[in-house]
């Protein structure tokens, strides 16, 4: 008989005590009654445009390019695409430093071509959103021209985040702040006169200047811009550094010194915590864009890129009347472990429900070493900032194994997804890319001491025997792909049964058929033949996923059906199927 520590609806509950004798089961959230909103059991995709498909053949990826495929993601089933930026950029950080808001990059295509994008999406049954870029412009953006031809203490200025040095002569940084990319936040500026002048505030490249929100035209163009794209059809923004547009007055010196809950000091992430993080004003404006998207018909949204933690400071970002989802990063970087897993699934579901909102779920995206790769290394699912040539090489095939079941247990989670593209490809980190190849401004900013994330956005291999896998007709790739990608381009793997495309296409629709966006989470502990801390298992609706990390095979429970599995299943001696290591399935109650 089962046992249960919380109440679970009675359907479930006669289901599980008949099936899952000696269990212990807990449920930690329900399934929505109703039609949810569309965005809370979504799957979205992200398309980096410069990497996807190149339709003209210059070797970078672009707006037409997109257009052309979206079959490819009509048939792998996804709800939604979210497009990284393709706006007028001098693509100094891929596009993340917007030279203009209104207007398209040449090298990626037009207004029109969005305007067809979005035309062909919707036709097509997918939404579309786009990125918004507040925290900073591109020091090419015209206020940022202006600021500079500006005296200090200009109206021009006050747009940015401008300051006297410290020293004598104002020779050293307002502040001792970092940039992500490297080297202080802070950049001097040569005055009209030739004098050394004012310094300027980026958390990121020095070609992206940060935005004063404190400042009023800030609001108003913002509004605007949103406006803007909302006008031409979007159904949404991505909001990039959303936790970083406000600063703590006074812009303080960090001492780098945090404090947990718990009052145990420990060791900061020097970039990812302080001032200049997280502050409670960031809130509000979040809020004014909500009102914003708010005013259109069609349930747009906004989701937020909040490097936040611990997930109770996330989950503020999605307060009703903030953004509808923000990512779980805490879940991204999760070590391949049961109780790692359990305790921030639990914890996430727990804080997203206490404030109403849907979890986020996430495993790659143009960041981040990819999510096979990261899993592939000794220390599995830790987390480097990118993966250099002379570093541990991750473990191919071991890293896909682990990739797959990661992905089938994402995907078999209640709530929203992101996928990442060519994570349907099974595709692994390029760790060898030629120096003179990288063009991230973390590998450019650290003279090369940190080798940055262009190993996870090289170009998609569509067809294993063409130019450039498919990707361009001319041949020409922006970032050089490896000899490996041949073996996961998409013509090698559809139709094929097991391949990771399959697979991802058969997870989506399942999720879909069986509703398990919106469904429940209950635990179940104690499976016949397995052990807590090696078995991962849950109950959502009539499916039980169960992801097993040990090095032993475990049996499938008697009378549950197979419905997909991230690997090949084994056979006992009895000649029962078994699930083995670093294998997540799906299995289904018999009735
Ligand atoms: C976000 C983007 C990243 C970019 C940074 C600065 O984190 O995802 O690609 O470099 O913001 O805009
Ligand atoms: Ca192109």
């Amino acid at each position: 008989m089962a046992e249960f520590t919380q109440k679970v609806d009675h359907s479930m509950k006669s289901l599980m005590s008949k099936q899952l004798p000696s269990t212990t089961t807990t449920l930690i959230h329900r399934a929505i009654v109703g039609a949810p909103d569309w965005w809370r059991d979504a799957v979205i995709y992200q398309v980096y445009p410069r990497s996807f498909a190149d339709s003209n053949g210059d070797g970078i990826g672009d707006l037409p390019g997109v257009t052309a495929r979206l079959d490819h993601l009509v048939e792998l089933g996804v709800d939604a695409i979210w497009l990284s930026p393709f706006y007028r950029s001098p693509l100094k950080d891929g596009g993340y430093d917007v030279a203009d808001y209104r207007e398209v990059d040449p090298l990626l295509g037009t207004l029109a071509d969005v305007d067809a994008l979005l035309a062909a999406a919707h036709e097509q049954g997918l939404r579309v959103l786009v990125d918004l870029v507040p925290n900073h412009t591109s020091s090419a953006h015209g206020w940022f021209q202006e600021a500079l031809a500006s005296a200090p203490g200009s109206a021009a200025r006050d747009r940015y985040v401008f300051r006297t040095g410290r020293g004598e002569l104002g020779e050293e940084p307002p502040n001792n702040w970092l940039s992500k990319f490297g080297g202080p936040a802070w950049t001097r500026v040569t005055e009209a006169d030739d004098s050394p002048g004012e310094w300027y505030l980026h958390l990121f490249d020095s070609s992206q200047p940060d935005l004063n929100w404190e400042n009023a035209q800030v609001h108003a163009e913002f509004e605007q811009v949103l406006r803007f794209w909302l006008d031409r059809g979007v159904d949404g923004f991505r909001i990039d550094v959303a936790h970083g547009l406000v600063k703590a007055p006074e812009l303080p010196d960090w001492t780098g010194r945090t404090t947990t809950a718990t009052g145990r000091k420990r060791r900061p992430n020097v970039t990812d915590e302080g001032p200049m993080w997280d502050q409670d004003g960031v809130h509000e404006i979040l809020r004014a864009w909500r009102k914003v998207v708010a005013e259109y018909p069609g349930d747009r949204v906004l989701v937020a890129e909040a490097w936040v933690q611990p997930i109770e400071r996330l989950a503020r970002y999605v307060r009703p009347d903030e953004t509808h989802q923000a990512f779980n990063f805490e879940f991204l970087k999760t070590r391949w472990s049961v109780p790692r897993y359990r305790a921030v699934i639990t914890e996430s579901l727990e804080a997203n429900d206490s404030v109403g909102a849907t979890t986020t779920w996430v495993l790659s995206n143009h960041d981040v070493v990819r999510h096979p790769s990261r899993l592939g290394l000794k220390k599995a699912g830790s987390f480097p900032a990118g993966i250099a040539a002379t570093d541990e090489q991750p473990d191919e095939h071991r890293g896909l194994m682990r990739g797959r079941a990661a992905s089938l247990l994402m995907l078999g989670l209640p709530g929203s997804a992101y996928l990442y593209q060519g994570e349907e490809l099974g595709l692994p980190e390029a760790t060898a890319l030629p120096t003179e190849a990288r063009q991230d401004p973390t590998f450019l900013g650290t003279g090369g001491n940190k080798i940055g994330r262009d190993g996870c956005r090289v170009p998609l291999p569509w067809v294993a025997d063409a130019p450039a896998l498919g990707f361009s007709p001319s041949g020409a790739s922006w970032l050089p792909q490896p000899a490996s990608f041949a073996r996961y381009a998409l013509d090698t793997q559809l139709g094929v049964p097991g391949s990771t495309y399959e697979m991802y296409r058969a997870a989506l629709h399942l999720r879909r058929v069986r509703r398990l966006g919106s469904g429940s989470l209950a635990w179940v502990v104690g499976l016949a033949g397995t052990k807590k801390k090696k078995v991962l298992a849950f109950i959502n609706r009539d499916v039980m996923i169960v992801m097993n990390l040990g090095a032993a095979a475990v049996p499938i429970t008697p009378g549950c059906a197979v419905l997909i599995t991230s690997r090949r299943l084994g056979i006992d001696a009895e000649g029962r199927q078994t699930i083995p290591r670093d294998t997540t399935v799906w299995l289904r109650f018999s009735s």
